[in-house]
């Protein structure tokens, strides 16, 4: 295996902030999210590395933070925020299942250790879409906290470590009166949840008569912290939408929003597209 984990330098970047999705321009709305965070947060222990093939392709990322600057609670433990490890066939090919997620983990746990850390803590989904908790399970990691299908595990390094927790929402959004509240809570830390907030953007386009669009960027760990919203998420009259299911498109979503619509106006939302 001859692969090695590097900082991210100027010829990589672009890949990074892109999520090693270079097989398709990145919306510059996405860059813009991805690029703020990275800025609010390299001074405060980020890293961010790629896995390099000995041909110099990058074949895989991650990316992790002390937890005390990340969106979990916790004191004195590494939160990874993703290792992604490529798995499409196009450009550099599927690079699973040949121990680079192993390589990955046993380095930010090593980076962790010589930190002066007590442990690691990571996330994954109780689901099969992406982010598989079951990678850390089998790594050896324990769970700490879940809330739905997110799961938050650990691994710690000492007797007096503490375990992380998820941030749990302390002012959840409210149903709107008439139209719809459609709630995104948005950090550019996760290609993931920029994707979602820019389809929800995109969403309610023709929609300013049905629908009410409160975009609450977390960014700031302060902010986090405020609303007691870490992860991203979007909300249809204070409820989650779809939390824990598959990816969904601008159009689903579209159609959701006009049919909570008519559910409690009793009329069509007849703008926008249909
Ligand atoms: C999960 C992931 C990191 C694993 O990386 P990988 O390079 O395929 O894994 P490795 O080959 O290093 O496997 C190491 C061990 O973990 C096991 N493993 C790998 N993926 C697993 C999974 N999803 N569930 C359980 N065990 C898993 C392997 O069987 C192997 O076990 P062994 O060494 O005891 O035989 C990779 O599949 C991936 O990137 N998946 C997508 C993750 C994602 O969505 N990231 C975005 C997050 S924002």
């Amino acid at each position: 295996m001859d692969a090695r984990i590097v900082d991210v330098a100027s010829e990589t970047e672009a890949t990074f902030f892109r999520c090693l999705h270079d097989e398709k321009p990145q919306d510059p709305r996405a860059a813009a999210l991805r690029r703020k965070w990275h800025d609010l947060h390299k001074d405060k222990g980020l890293r961010e590395k790629v896995l390099l093939l000995e041909s110099g392709e990058v074949a895989g990322l991650c990316q992790y933070i002390p937890i005390e600057q990340s969106p979990f609670l916790g004191r004195e433990l590494m939160a990874i925020l993703c290792i992604w490890v490529h798995g499409y066939d196009h450009l550099v090919g599927n690079q699973q299942k040949k121990g680079f997620g192993r390589l990955i983990l046993d380095a930010i746990e090593a980076d962790a250790r010589e930190s002066g850390m007590k442990g690691v803590a990571a996330w994954g989904k109780d689901f099969p879409y992406w982010n598989p908790v079951s990678f850390y399970e089998h790594m050896g990691y324990v769970r700490a906290d879940a809330e739905g299908q997110t799961i938050l595990v650990w691994k710690p390094f000492s007797a007096d470590a503490e375990a992380p927790k998820l941030m749990r929402l302390k002012r959840p959004p409210v149903p709107g009166d008439r139209k719809v509240d459609v709630t995104v809570f948005v950090s550019g830390w996760c290609c993931g949840g920029c994707d979602y907030a820019l389809t929800a953007r995109d969403a309610v386009q023709g929609l300013e008569d049905v629908a009410h669009y409160n975009e609450i960027d977390t960014s700031e760990r302060e902010t986090q912290l405020e609303y007691g919203a870490g992860l991203a998420g979007i909300y249809l009259d204070g409820e989650p939408f779809r939390p824990d299911g598959p990816p969904f498109t601008t159009e689903e979503l579209t159609a959701e929003i006009r049919k909570l619509y008519q559910r409690k106006t009793g009329q069509q939302a007849d703008s926008g597209a249909a």
